[in-house]
């Protein structure tokens, strides 16, 4: 596109998140590298090394601070550098109030629907203003020219792109929220809902996974604010100033740099099968996620355990190895999570192991997207039953590990990634009995079904990868600043 072509190379590009893309670890031989779980780290880096630019995040890593220059700047990737980190640090207590707090306890189970009570505490609120603001003062510090272009992240961040509007007016503020919106009456409970939607609407862009998502935001901004609202350009205008807000499903690279370290799928099937000591006719479901509880993995070994009491026949002959990266686990519902999955690992396994087979395995670790990988070449399918969720990449993930076009994604109605992968299985992980004969209807598809409805899925995730993705909301970025050039020339 030629408004890219002419307008990127003058622009500064920052993202900001909350996760960094690359941590540092103090380890036993010295330091390690770790690439966090995280959709929006998978979406974001590969275009960040594309691009170049600056990546502001929060530094986590126990070694992070040995990594950085006195700036607290760090290249990377580590192996091939092609962008700068730039790591803010937080204390105990602002990391208690914005991250856990505000943002983890209030704002997530707000967004999604999971049936998880949402906490707001003024102090949290507090501690999120706080640090929506130093990350703020890093923006501007950090910004070369006095219109970058600024993609910030997610719900850690709703009040920065107000708060840099204020300080660099001519800034592209394109903003991504990573998660669902909900219904205006749900979203009405959050006591700060105001100052949530007027900082949104310091964006010149606000995207969503889904059309749905944007119609929600939409009309928490028409019964919360006085604003004008374009339904017709999907635009409002606040304060005077025009937000336009567009949905951008977001994606995956293609083909992702963790395939090329992969051997063919039979040494995968092999390999896995040798790790977890299983015969070689065992058929593998394989659910990896961040162990958070809107992602329905009770539902899902529930629906196991449905399956092997209905169809005993399968007994013995297949396994859910369920990879579950550690999370928040400093909050209750999180902990008590893990507890009642560990229980009800144990009890689906005494009901239907036999002579020292399990047919549920939970492992419970953080698993480096190269074994991710080779997890997903493994199995006979893909299991994501989340309860909500905005998009969920693990499901373009599994399609894109599949070069041999193999093996059955079986899909919540209730990911945004639903709304593209339609020849998954679809299913709804609150009925537990559907989800079982979805199981079976898995078990039971033929080796030319699972080609066709696999090359259709991976059509679709090849074309509209994650470079799609922001090329379209860039594209959309670049458009704005020219018109606001001519205008401003006139
Ligand atoms: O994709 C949603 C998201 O919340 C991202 O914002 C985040 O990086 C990821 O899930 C993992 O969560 P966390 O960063 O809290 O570990």
């Amino acid at each position: 596109h030629r408004v890219l072509v002419e307008e990127l190379p003058r622009a500064q590009v920052m993202v900001v998140s909350n996760r960094e893309p690359y941590i540092h670890n103090h380890s036993g031989n010295g330091i390690a590298l770790q690439i966090p779980a995280s959709g929006l780290v998978a979406a974001l880096e590969p275009v960040m090394r594309a691009c170049g630019g600056t990546w502001i995040a929060h530094g986590s890593g126990s070694a992070d601070r040995d990594t950085v220059d006195a700036t607290d700047r760090v290249r990377v990737p580590p192996a091939d550098p092609a962008y700068l980190l730039r790591r803010v640090w937080l204390s105990e207590q602002e990391q208690n109030g914005y991250y856990y707090g505000l943002a983890n306890e209030g704002l997530w189970p707000l967004c999604h629907i999971a049936f998880v009570r949402p906490i707001f505490r003024e102090e949290d609120w507090t501690q999120y203003r706080r640090v929506n603001e130093r990350f703020a003062d890093v923006v501007v510090r950090e910004a070369s020219c006095d219109d970058p272009v600024v993609l910030v992240q997610d719900y850690h961040f709703a009040l920065l792109p107000r708060m840099i509007r204020d300080r660099l007016p001519k800034a592209t503020i394109i903003t991504f929220w990573h998660i669902p919106w909900p219904n205006a009456e749900t979203f009405g409970i959050c006591p700060w809902r105001r100052e949530i939607i007027d900082g949104l609407l310091g964006s010149s862009i606000l995207g969503f996974h889904t059309q749905f998502h944007c119609n929600n935001f939409i009309e928490a901004a028409d019964r919360f604010m006085e604003s004008r609202i374009d339904r017709e350009h999907a635009s409002i205008t606040f304060g005077g100033q025009e937000t336009l807000i567009r949905p951008y499903p977001i994606s995956i690279e293609w083909p992702p740099a963790a395939l090329a370290q992969q051997a063919p799928v039979r040494d995968c099937r092999d390999a896995v099968r040798r790790r977890f000591d299983l015969p070689s006719d065992m058929r593998i479901a394989i659910g990896i996620e961040r162990f958070d509880y809107t992602k329905g993995i009770l539902d899902r070994i529930r629906a196991v355990d449905d399956l092997l009491t209905r169809h005993p026949e399968w007994v013995g002959r297949f396994v859910l190895i369920q990879a579950a990266a550690p999370t928040r686990s400093k909050l209750g519902p999180y902990s008590a999570l893990q507890a009642e999955a560990e229980q009800l690992v144990s009890k689906v396994n005494a009901r239907h192991g036999r002579d020292g087979f399990e047919p549920v395995r939970l492992v419970v670790r953080h698993h480096e997207p190269t074994e991710v990988f080779e997890l997903f070449r493994a199995s006979d399918m893909c299991v994501v039953s989340s309860l909500h969720d905005g998009m969920n990449l693990v499901a373009k993930e599994f399609v894109a590990a599949r070069d041999d076009e193999q093996g059955v994604l079986m899909l919540s109605s209730f990911a945004g990634a639903s709304r593209e992968l339609s020849e998954a299985l679809i299913v709804n992980p609150y009925d537990t009995h559907g989800m079982a004969e979805a199981f079976l209807q898995a078990l039971r598809m033929s080796v030319a079904e699972q080609r066709d409805r696999m090359r259709l899925m991976r059509e679709l995730v090849r074309e509209r990868n994650v470079y799609r993705w922001a090329a379209q909301m860039l594209l959309d970025a670049a458009r704005l600043r020219q018109r606001q050039r001519i205008t401003s020339a006139n």
